[in-house]
């Protein structure tokens, strides 16, 4: 089939190379020139495992191509995706302009039918607002206006691990509100149902798109709930590993999205429990469930703050080494990072901090130009007075531990990720401190 993938982003730009790989022709756009010149000139503007070798493959093959231009990508398309940014706005909710934007474009320049699909995570109704707005748009031009059909199919990627998720999905949801669309939306996902054996939720928009509200917002919960439990865990001696392993045992509960720490970050989860939020209190349903999720998320980087204060008492004048820039591993991605915010937050108190991290130095100079940054660990943590793990690389994961307690001026460091093996730290003369393993100070 003939594709068009709107915004190359993190999401569109691995949306459009495995659609390419599974035999789709399919053209990239973007309106931002120098991007689009990067990836013609055969570079990636983020890091994603996987992706530039498949990019290579399916540009070498002539399955995708880009284009700055909306007429030129959509001419054959059949299915056009929407994949452009929806950043927050100040009152919780996504700018949804960068969308109108493309649904008005897309009307106005259209001479076929054609599929619309938002990809982008948007609030519920957003197809709806489409809808309309194309209408609008084509009465205006007194053009045909049964030739733009709405559609919502949202994406489950996660950033690090982006081109396999799509690849290998555990599910694929796509809603539509014609059998135009639906037919359309089938061939689409066909050669990956035959490679995968997927299953398949078709039903209507408004549904599909609040599957993905309630998706990230259960997944946040549970993160947030760990936490929460991490935190009696720390009061009363327990250990909330052994605790997360023990509820992961209930095959009704099953172990992932249980790991306690600094908690969530990245593009997605803080910005989507906001906007379901923001959209559960414009229909008028008081949502507190979810304001408590957020509210716990923000208080994991306090947990840490304690703890260092507990040791060093005073944070102003010391210098701290936070282990990972990253809001995940496996990215450079620092959009709402809990490290971030971590070397913020010390930063105002008068501490002098110091970054390490593998891949994301440069965006951390470039928003940070103030703090030290270091692409060796052992070097980062070199005369500080205390270390923070803010992200579980396999990188600070494999440390050797004698060396960091050689290295650092006082050997305490906190575990904000719990990925270092505790009794190996404690064994290395660390004073070690994760979360939620008060049992260690039983
Ligand atoms: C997430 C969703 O997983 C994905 O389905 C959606 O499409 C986009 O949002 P992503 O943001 O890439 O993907 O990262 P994910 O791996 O889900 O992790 C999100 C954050 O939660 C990270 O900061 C991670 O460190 C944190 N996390 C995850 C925990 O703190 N504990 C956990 O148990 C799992």
């Amino acid at each position: 089939m003939d594709l068009a993938v709107i915004g190359v982003g993190h999401v569109g730009l691995v949306t459009a190379a495995c659609l390419a790989d599974l035999g789709h022709r399919v053209v990239g756009l973007d309106d931002d020139a120098a991007k689009i010149e990067t990836l013609l000139a055969g570079g990636v503007p983020f890091h994603e495992p996987d992706l530039p070798q498949l990019l290579e493959k399916v540009t070498a093959s002539g399955a995708l191509r880009f284009s700055t231009e909306l007429a030129d990508a959509i001419a054959d398309a059949e299915v056009v995706f929407v994949c452009v940014g929806t950043p927050p706005l100040p009152g919780g909710g996504p700018d949804l302009r960068f969308v109108e934007r493309v649904a008005v474009e897309v009307a106005s320049s259209v001479d076929h039918e054609l599929v619309l699909v938002e990809k982008s995570t948007v609030p519920a109704n957003t197809g709806q607002r489409l809808t309309q707005v194309i209408r609008r748009e084509q009465e205006a031009r007194g053009t045909d206006l049964t030739n733009v059909h709405v559609a919502s199919n949202p994406e489950f990627l996660r950033e690090g691990v982006a081109v396999h998720d799509t690849l290998n999905p555990d599910r694929i949801v796509y809603g539509t509100s014609s059998d135009f669309a639906r037919d359309a939306l089938r061939r689409v996902y066909a050669p990956l149902v035959e490679r995968t054996g997927a299953p398949v939720v078709e039903t209507d928009v408004n549904t599909a798109e609040l599957i993905k509200h309630a998706s990230n917002a259960f997944l946040a919960t549970r993160i947030s709930f760990i936490n929460a439990v991490a935190n009696v865990c720390d009061l009363v001696g327990a250990d909330v590993e052994v605790v997360a392993q023990g509820m992961g045992m209930d095959a009704r509960i099953g172990p992932a999205f249980l790991s306690a720490g600094l908690g969530y970050g990245g593009s997605c989860f803080p910005k989507d429990v906001d906007a379901f939020l923001h959209l559960a209190r414009n229909v008028g349903y008081d949502f507190r469930l979810l304001e408590e999720v957020g509210r716990i998320n923000a208080g994991q980087r306090d947990v840490v703050l304690r703890k260092l204060r507990d040791e060093l008492w005073h944070l102003s004048g010391k210098t701290i080494t936070i282990l990972g820039a990253a809001f995940k591993p496996g990215t450079d991605d620092l959009r709402e990072s809990p490290g971030l915010h971590l070397v913020r937050t010390l930063m105002d108190e008068g501490a002098t901090v110091r970054v390490y991290d593998p891949v994301a130095i440069p965006g951390v100079q470039a928003q940070l130009p103030d703090v030290a940054t270091f692409t060796d660990p052992i070097e980062a943590v070199t005369g500080a007075h205390a270390a923070v793990v803010a992200t579980d690389w396999p990188e600070i994961v494999k440390l050797d531990l004698a060396e960091v307690v050689a290295a650092l001026d006082y050997p305490i460091l906190v575990d904000g990720r719990n990925c270092l093996d505790a009794a190996a730290a404690a064994a290395a003369g660390l004073r070690y401190h994760g979360i939620g393993r008060g049992h260690l100070r039983t």
